[in-house]
């Protein structure tokens, strides 16, 4: 057992999945992936194991489903939210799996991470069954709005936000990737995540508490600056003047 995993964390994660903003985020996903009974199907990326365990019921029991990931802690978590699932500690980069085992894989806010995301896919079109498919959500944070009335500090904290991705803006080249791996058809779709209040149920409330934990851990911010963020966010709440929109996009590549 890691420190990652405690009881606390675990309903943490599930009251997130439980925002209205995941649970579209969830069902766009499928809507994408539609999994059919009796697939195979890899998740790459699992995370807490929420989508894997929707998707263990979408394949019934003749299917299957494997949740990977790179992160030890997070799978342990991925174990507890989802008992009956299969998890594996792999990189996305390396498959531990033989050529054509996969009716389908997919992968949601994963591919950003990666150092070599052309390897990645190739990995995955060899695990993929001839005819399989891969499904993968990602967001330009170009694409972010994300209103406030002190631009050079929100600036600053972007910058120091997009940073933590190996490629922050992925879904602008994603498509012509899929083509070169080899997959003949690939579909794009987009949908907005958008916020006009700071309440607990939004993304933009999560993404603010990430924002927060990387002014904390980094010396480009004082103690002050990072109080003077939240207040911003949390004053045009009061004022109704908050507003968040972001763009999530999903590819779907057709072998
Ligand atoms: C932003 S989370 C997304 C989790 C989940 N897919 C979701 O949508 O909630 C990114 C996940 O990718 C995993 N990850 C990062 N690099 C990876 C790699 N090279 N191989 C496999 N998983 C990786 C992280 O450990 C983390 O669980």
């Amino acid at each position: 057992m890691n420190d990652f995993y405690n009881a606390e964390m675990a309903a943490r994660q599930e009251r997130m999945a439980l925002t209205t903003d995941m649970v579209r985020q969830r069902s766009e996903l499928m809507k994408a992936l539609s999994p059919k009974p009796g697939e195979h199907i890899l998740e790459l990326g699992t995370g807490n194991g929420i989508f894997a365990r929707e998707l263990i019921h979408s394949v019934g029991s003749d299917g299957h489903v494997i949740g990977l990931d790179s992160s030890d802690a997070i799978l342990e978590m991925a174990r507890h939210l989802c008992p009956n699932g299969e998890f594996l500690l792999g990189d996305a980069q390396d498959l531990p799996f033989e050529d054509a085992r996969f009716d389908a894989i997919v992968a949601a806010q994963v591919f950003c991470f990666l150092g070599d995301v052309d390897h990645a896919l190739s990995e995955a079109f060899r695990v993929l069954k001839p005819g399989g498919r891969m499904i993968i959500l990602e967001t330009d944070w170009d694409t972010l709005v994300w209103h406030t009335q002190n631009p050079e500090l929100m600036g600053r904290m972007l910058d120091a936000y997009k940073a933590v991705y190996a490629d922050a803006h992925l879904p602008r080249t994603l498509r012509q990737r899929l083509v070169q791996t080899g997959f003949s058809r690939v579909e794009i779709d987009s949908f907005a995540i958008l916020n006009t209040d700071f309440g607990d149920d939004t993304y933009a409330k999560q993404t603010a508490g990430f924002a927060d934990s990387i002014m904390e851990g980094s010396a480009d911010f004082t103690t002050e600056e990072q109080s003077m963020w939240l207040e911003d966010q949390e004053h045009l709440d009061r004022i109704d003047g908050f507003f968040f929109s972001l763009n999530r996009y999903i590819l779907s590549a057709f072998m």
